[in-house]
């Protein structure tokens, strides 16, 4: 999961997704004239999304963008990757779920700021156990009135791989642990609405909450199983000369387990051996409300 360079090199599929999002509610947000609003994007990875899709699309008046990672490879990764953009673009290492935030960077520069006045999260909330922590803190570090877009993989076929391989008597020893690894509200029956049970008891005002189908086919299977081995959380536990077969398994299971999410892929899709990934994600867009002074 921690290797910027090759995730900033496959993930054309979030980025497409975010370029989508964006476009349709980048505008949608209430934007102010007269104040130099601060922006922070939560799990932005190698900053690439942040700093050539997200920065492109804020106003002018907006004075500081920053970008935030558990993950302090991805952090010093962006940092370089986007010194041309400083100090109006700027990375801080955190982890969003963190118990006291105020002692953290993130925490300590939202102080300085008086909070955000926007927050954006592109596929980050859903590697994030310990949810109604990382929403409190999202809400916390708002200014009254501040919005919050998030974006964050509700369902997708290959969680369901990572189950059938761990029932693999070949893979089960690598893969033990692969619940702890499922997005938060995968066996949720209605996702948005204990998503939006969270987002409430954070003290979120809630204007849209939805569960979309995303899709995005890549060039070649090689492009396929790229993106999905990256953020593999197993694969660097199989020793060397196995993984080739690891992932191979890997993508006999997804092709298997797409047939699952037949209002996500057609039957001519699936007879195909397609080289399409497919996901659930929920969007939403909430607002902290003026009275909060949390
Ligand atoms: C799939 S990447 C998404 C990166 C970027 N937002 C994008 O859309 O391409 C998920 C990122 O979330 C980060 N992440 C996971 N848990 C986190 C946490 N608790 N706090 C902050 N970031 C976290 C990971 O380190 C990783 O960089």
């Amino acid at each position: 999961m921690y290797q910027p360079t090759l995730y900033a090199r496959s993930n054309a599929a979030q980025r497409e997704s975010v370029s989508r999002v964006l476009r349709e509610w980048a505008g949608r947000l209430r934007w102010s004239r007269e104040e130099q609003e601060a922006v922070l994007d939560v799990g932005c990875g190698p900053g690439d999304v942040t700093a050539q899709l997200l920065l492109p699309r804020l106003p002018s008046s907006v004075r500081v963008l920053v970008g935030h990672d558990v993950s302090e490879e991805m952090v010093r990764h962006a940092a370089a990757a986007h010194a041309a953009l400083a100090p109006r673009l700027r990375f801080l290492c955190t982890d969003i779920a963190a118990r006291d935030l105020p002692a953290t960077p993130l925490g300590a520069f939202a102080q300085q700021l008086q909070g955000f006045h926007k927050v954006f999260s592109f596929y980050a909330l859903h590697w994030v156990a310990d949810q109604r922590t990382a929403l409190r803190n999202i809400h916390s570090l708002l200014r009254p009135g501040g919005e919050a877009l998030l974006l964050l993989v509700a369902n997708a076929p290959m969680y369901d791989a990572h189950i059938a391989m761990q029932n693999n008597p070949r893979w089960c020893d690598f893969m033990q642990d692969a619940y702890s690894f499922m997005p938060p509200y995968k066996r949720s029956t209605d996702p948005v609405k204990d998503f939006s049970a969270e987002l409430q008891q954070a003290g979120f005002n809630i204007h849209a909450c939805k569960v979309e189908n995303f899709s995005y086919r890549y060039p070649t299977m090689q492009d396929f199983a790229d993106s999905t081995m990256v953020l593999n959380p197993f694969l660097k536990r199989v020793p060397e000369e196995l993984q080739t077969t690891f992932i191979n398994d890997f993508m006999t299971e997804y092709q298997r387990e797409k047939g699952k999410y037949m209002s996500m892929v057609s039957r001519q899709e699936l007879e195909r051996n397609d080289t399409t990934l497919y996901h659930s994600h929920l969007l939403t867009h909430v607002e902290k409300g003026n009275q909060d002074v949390s």
